[in-house]
């Protein structure tokens, strides 16, 4: 269930107080983008040529993401989940996992999960599991090297499923696998992906296409639905919905009674906006409080203000605070007057 709150009007929020928005919901999520670079270009993300790049002082280092992520933990929230672009492109990656694993909520240790397209993982995560990384999300739309190269636009399937075996044997659970669905391009390779998923105990997960392109090629009549990916599912395997969803995201599903489980996330044709727990920080130390927010506020300017201690972190907080109190109720994804975010995926943090 949504944890909601009702704030207390009698006095005014303060450091250590939980991050409740103005519709009561309480954000114990942040999303920590390392870098806007990626050694892939999906087509559906970046463009192949042309991007223009965060310019490289402004990228927080890993004092700097642990002390926002301090006060961040301090007002309750406690899974970190590490993005980019590709965090693997960050040299001290194992540093920032190892700084917010150390971090606690309630006496409890936070998770550190990361979102990777899985190159070059092969070599890091037994350094990055022993840093304290809980688990990974690696993302794969196709199992077919020549189609993985024209939508990626580098030839490195190998690469990734290389990663994809790594996680599997590093025992980090759950193993989970994104893929964004797509018509005529991969919809042909639905059951050859939760095969390929099976296979390494992972779970695959099926994300509708949301207008997030450098291109603004997105077209809600091309995108595949969630009904069309559980129907082409359904013609193989028997579902039956797995229960407990809580605030995830991702409907889940059994094939054939289970063990194995595949997931879909209708983050278009069935919004989960009304449990969202997520706030989202930029390479570049912006909060943003929505993947699809039009704004955001500025932590890099605090961190590297005049401030020390305690008067740093209280400062550091109302950013955070104000963020969040400024959400919308939704992403307004349908409404005619809807403006795709003005930073393309790879420099939001999916
Ligand atoms: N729609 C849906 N998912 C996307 N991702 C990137 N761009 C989009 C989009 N426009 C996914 C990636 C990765 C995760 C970080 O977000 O494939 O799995
Ligand atoms: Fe890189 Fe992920 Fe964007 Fe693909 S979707 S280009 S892997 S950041």
């Amino acid at each position: 269930m949504s944890t909601m709150l009702q704030w207390p009007a009698s006095r005014p929020a303060r450091p250590g107080d939980p991050l409740v928005d103005s519709f009561g919901r309480v954000h114990s999520d942040l999303r920590v983008s390392l870098t806007d670079r990626c050694s892939l270009r999906c087509t559906y993300c970046m463009p192949e040529q042309g991007n223009l790049w965060l310019e490289r002082s402004t990228l927080l280092d890993a004092a700097e993401i642990e002390a926002i992520a301090r006060v961040a933990a301090l007002d309750g929230v406690d899974t970190f989940r590490l993005t980019g672009g590709e965090p693997l492109l960050r040299r001290d990656l194992a540093e920032i996992v190892r700084r917010l694993a150390a971090l606690t909520v309630g006496g409890r240790p936070v998770e550190v999960s990361m979102t990777t397209n899985g190159i070059g993982l092969a070599g890091r995560i037994d350094e990055l599991a022993a840093a304290g990384l809980s688990r990974v999300n690696i993302s794969l739309d196709t199992v077919r090297a020549d189609r993985f190269a024209e939508l990626t636009k580098r030839d490195r399937l190998a690469d990734v499923l290389d990663g994809i075996r790594a996680a599997a044997a590093s025992g980090l659970r759950p193993l989970k696998l994104n893929t964004v669905a797509m018509r005529g391009v991969n919809d042909d390779e639905l059951h050859d992906l939760v095969d390929l998923a099976v296979e390494h105990g992972a779970e695959l997960r099926f994300i509708e296409q949301m207008p997030l392109d450098a291109g603004h090629t997105w077209d809600r009549s091309t995108m595949l639905t969630r009904d069309e990916i559980l129907e082409t599912l359904s013609a193989r395997w028997r579902l039956t919905e797995v229960d407990g969803r809580g605030d995830s995201p991702a409907e889940r599903f059994h094939l054939d009674g289970g063990p194995h489980t595949v997931g879909v996330i209708a983050a278009v044709t069935a919004p989960f906006c009304g449990a969202c727990n997520r706030l989202r920080l930029t390479a570049d130390g912006q909060v943003r409080n929505c993947l699809f927010a039009r704004d955001e506020l500025d932590l890099r300017r605090v961190l590297r203000s005049e401030l020390s201690g305690t008067e740093r972190d209280a400062a550091l907080d109302s950013v955070l605070r104000a963020s969040v109190l400024g959400k919308q109720a939704g992403h307004g994804i349908d409404d005619p007057e809807f403006l795709q975010p003005g930073r393309g995926m790879n420099a939001i943090g999916g």
